[in-house]
C-alpha cells in the first residue's frame, strides 16, 4: 500500500503518517511517497502497489496545486490504465472547520475514477453530532466520502487533532483490509475488469 500525499506545512504528512500506521497495524506493507519529491522509485512504488492512499491539504477550497501537479503527470498511466482496478481512497485536511474541503474530497474521488480504482469510503458515522459527542469523537467533523481533518492555521504539525490522527488511523486500517479482501477474491476470480471486447466501435 502506498500514501501519496502533499503537505506544505507538514500537517497533512502528519495525517499520512497515521494512514500509514493503521495500514501497518493492519499488517500492510506500507510506502510513504511525498508528491514533493517524487523520484522514478516513487513512480514504481505507485504502480507497484495494491492500494494507494491519496492525501492533500485543502488549499483554496480544493486539493493542492502541489497535489494537482502530481495528478496532472499521471495522464499516461490514466490512458494505459496502468492503476486500474487498484483500491484507492483519500484524507484531507484544512485550517477552517468545514474550509470547504469535500470539495477536495471530491477531487481525490474523481481522480481515483479516473483511473478505474476502487474507491474505498471512510466507513464511520459522523462524530460530536449529538449532547453525547464531542471534538475527541471518531470522524468528528462528519465525513463519508474520505478522512477530512482541521488543524489551526497556526499550528505545529505535531499539534494535529488527536481524534484525525485516530480517523486517518481507521481510514489507513479500512483501506488495508479492503485489499487484502479484493486480493484473496482475485486470488479465486482472477478475471481483470477491463472495457467488454463488444464495447469497441462497430465499423
Ligand atoms: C494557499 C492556501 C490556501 C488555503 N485554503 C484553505 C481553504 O480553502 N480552506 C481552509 O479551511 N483552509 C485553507 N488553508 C489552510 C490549510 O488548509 C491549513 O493550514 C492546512 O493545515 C495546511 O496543511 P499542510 O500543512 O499539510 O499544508 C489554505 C492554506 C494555504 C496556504
Amino acid at each position: 500500500m502506498a500514501i501519496a500525499y502533499h503537505s506544505g506545512y507538514g500537517h497533512t504528512a502528519e495525517l499520512a503518517r497515521a494512514v500509514a500506521a493503521g495500514a501497518t497495524e493492519a499488517g500492510a506493507d506500507v510506502s510513504m511517497v511525498n508528491l514533493d519529491t517524487m523520484s522514478e522509485a516513487d513512480w514504481d512504488t505507485l504502480d507497484g502497489a495494491d492500494a494507494i492512499v491519496f492525501g492533500s491539504p485543502t488549499y483554496m477550497g480544493n486539493v493542492s496545486a502541489g497535489f494537482q501537479a502530481f495528478a496532472e503527470q499521471t495522464g499516461r498511466r490514466c490512458i494505459e490504465g496502468t492503476w486500474r482496478d487498484k483500491v484507492a481512497a483519500g484524507f484531507t485536511n484544512s485550517g477552517a472547520k468545514s474550509g470547504d474541503k469535500l470539495n477536495a474530497l471530491v477531487s481525490l474521488a474523481v481522480f481515483a475514477a479516473q483511473h478505474h480504482m476502487h474507491w474505498v469510503n471512510l466507513g464511520l458515522p459522523p462524530g460530536w453530532n449529538s449532547s453525547a459527542g464531542s471534538e475527541h469523537d471518531l470522524n468528528r467533523l462528519g465525513f463519508w466520502l474520505g478522512a477530512g481533518a482541521q488543524t489551526d492555521v497556526d499550528a505545529n504539525p505535531d499539534q494535529v487533532h488527536p481524534a484525525d490522527v485516530q480517523t486517518c488511523r481507521h481510514l489507513g486500517r479500512r483501506v488495508a483490509l479492503v485489499t487484502r479482501q479484493l486480493n484473496m477474491g482475485r486470488a479465486v476470480s482472477p478475471a481483470g475488469s477491463g472495457p467488454a471486447a463488444s464495447s469497441a466501435p462497430a465499423r
